[in-house]
């Protein structure tokens, strides 16, 4: 099953922490050679040099990717230090409050279309170029929240419906170059935004996200990797356009029905990569639980 990436260039936006950090790693895992973008206060360099630690390959692209120099930079970093660009992963995004939509703040709702959909356009544009010549393809972070919403923070769930629709529209259009575009779609994952003391969730929200769940837990940041790889690798030739569920079921459900899960089947799989800041996305950031 390993090395389904070998040879292959790619770069993980927001790979310094959560989910992305083990995509990076799992990517590094499968061969790739990976660029780790992240915001510059970041533990990009630790995240690059554990991939190296354990035997694989990765430069670091400190930026936000939401500037148009940056997206920019960001793409050139991979042919400089490559000469090529075969996987572009959007995982970048923020989760920064939870608010009734009334009492929103207007300067977050203007961060979060930032960071969630100009970073996903500008990495998409600069890419292009450089995909349509590797034949290469794209995994965007949808999310569960992008099919149903989310109460509490609206705005985030219209960034990721954003994304499920600028997704789908790249794969009809870019087909012709022999480019596949995807999103994953995780539910609740086990990184700083769904936990109270880490994040904006408060009590009564991190328990009805479990509650919610037929799986009854969070998703660990490398079981989502693991979709990821499998839908950027050649194993996936024939997916485009897809949102690709990874949600512990919570998009089918009806009500509480996690609470009839079996205490047994709730803990997380222990997993294979190595990860040491899954939980810190939101250290470096201003959140804001308003009720
Ligand atoms: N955690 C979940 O429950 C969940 C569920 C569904 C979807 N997702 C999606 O997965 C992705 C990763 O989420 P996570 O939980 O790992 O969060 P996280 O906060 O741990 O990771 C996101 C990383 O992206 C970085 N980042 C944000 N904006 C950036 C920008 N403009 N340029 C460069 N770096 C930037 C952040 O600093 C952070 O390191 C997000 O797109 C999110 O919407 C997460």
């Amino acid at each position: 099953m390993d090395r389904r990436l070998e040879g292959k260039v790619a770069i993980v936006t927001g790979a310094a922490t959560g989910i992305g950090e083990a995509i990076a790693h799992k990517f590094a895992k499968e061969g790739a050679k990976v660029i780790v973008n992240s915001l510059p206060d970041d533990p990009i360099q630790d995240v690059v040099d554990a991939i190296k630690k354990y035997g694989g390959e990765a430069v670091p692209y400190a930026g936000d990717v939401s500037q148009e120099f940056h997206a920019q930079n960001c793409v050139q970093t991979a042919i400089t230090a490559y000469g090529q660009l075969d996987i572009l992963i959007n995982n970048a995004g923020v989760f920064l409050a939870t608010a009734e939509t009334q009492d929103y703040p207007v300067d977050v709702f203007d961060d979060t279309v930032r960071m969630n959909i100009r970073s996903a356009f500008l990495m998409t544009k600069y890419a292009l170029p450089y995909l349509q010549k590797s034949r290469g393809n794209i995994v965007s972070a949808g999310s569960e929240a992008g099919f149903n919403g989310i109460a509490q923070n609206t705005p985030y769930g219209g960034t990721k419906g954003w994304i499920h629709s600028f997704m789908k529209g790249v794969a009809v259009e870019q087909a012709k170059y022999c480019i596949r575009a995807n999103c994953v779609c995780p539910g609740a994952i086990d990184t700083a935004w769904t936990r109270k003391e880490k994040g904006p969730m408060d009590s009564k929200m991190e328990k009805m996200l479990i509650q919610g769940t037929p799986m009854a837990r969070r998703g660990t940041p490398e079981e989502v990797a693991n979709v990821y790889a499998f839908i950027a690798s050649s194993e996936a030739s024939y997916v485009t356009g897809a949102l690709w569920l990874v949600d512990g079921g919570v998009t089918v459900a009806k009500g509480a029905v996690g609470s009839d899960t079996p205490m047994w089947f709730r803990s997380e799989p222990q997993g294979e990569l190595r990860l040491e800041h899954e939980q810190e996305g939101l250290d470096n950031k201003d959140t804001q639980t308003i009720k």
